[in-house]
């Protein structure tokens, strides 16, 4: 696994987020990293499917742990059972991680958003009674998702523009797959070609309003 060449940078709402050098991209918006992870994977993601009291999650790039983190939360706050399994191939270096300011934005210890990133790949970790953390440190196209098995996506790729690979029909149909009925895909992306292509697979596809700065974000439901 390769280490990415990132650099830290202030978004606009005061939290982190990481410059990707080779890429020229952030792994967040530059108008607030935590008021996106926020708006589109809690409010318009997770927070959707209450009243489950228990929740399979599936993230497509874990990258600097902040929606893991923000989940971790809500899923105490909830009192809802979260497996959380992402997939990062690419991983971070310690060293990076330990100055992002997500735990002291967030009020979630330290040590809590460490083991996020330090525990190991390919096997359940339980970080809590409400969360269990399962990491994929391949790359999701050469993943074979159990069919069937997750309740919401957090689609968290490079932008369409520097990753194009990522948004591909097959890794959305591998997706859709893996979600059970009525499971649902969220992403900040709002494209159309990438909306098209979600309708095509069978995806039931809704533009909702964006967070702060953007129009729209997508959600949308396996039939
Ligand atoms: C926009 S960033 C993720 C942001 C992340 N959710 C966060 O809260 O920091 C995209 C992530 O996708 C990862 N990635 C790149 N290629 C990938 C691939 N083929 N499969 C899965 N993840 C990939 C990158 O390493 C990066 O961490």
């Amino acid at each position: 696994m390769n280490t990415p060449r990132v650099e830290l940078i202030t978004s606009s709402d005061g939290s982190h987020s990481l410059y990707h050098r080779e890429l020229n991209e952030t792994y967040h918006s530059k108008h607030g990293a935590l008021q996106e992870s926020k708006y589109v994977y809690i409010q318009q993601g997770i927070h959707t499917l209450l009243p489950k009291n228990t929740i399979d999650v599936i993230e497509v790039g874990f990258g600097t742990g902040l929606n893991a983190l923000l989940t971790y939360k809500w899923a105490l706050e909830h009192d809802v059972l979260v497996r959380y399994t992402t997939i990062e191939p690419f991983p971070v270096s310690l060293a990076t991680v330990q100055q992002l300011n997500y735990s002291a934005l967030t009020e979630v210890q330290e040590s809590i958003f460490t083991a996020l990133h330090e525990s190991a790949f390919n096997t359940n970790i339980e970080l809590h009674s409400n969360f269990i953390l399962f990491k994929y440190s391949k790359l999701l196209e050469d993943l074979s998702l159990p069919k069937e098995s997750f309740d919401i996506c957090f689609f968290d790729a490079f932008a369409p523009s520097k990753q194009p690979d990522m948004w591909s029909t097959s890794n959305f149909s591998m997706l859709y797959t893996a979600l059970r009925k009525e499971g649902i895909l969220v992403t900040y992306c709002a494209q159309g070609n990438f909306k098209r292509t979600l309708q095509q697979i069978g995806y039931r596809v809704e533009a909702i309003k964006g967070p702060p700065f953007k129009k729209e974000m997508t959600k949308a439901c396996k039939s």
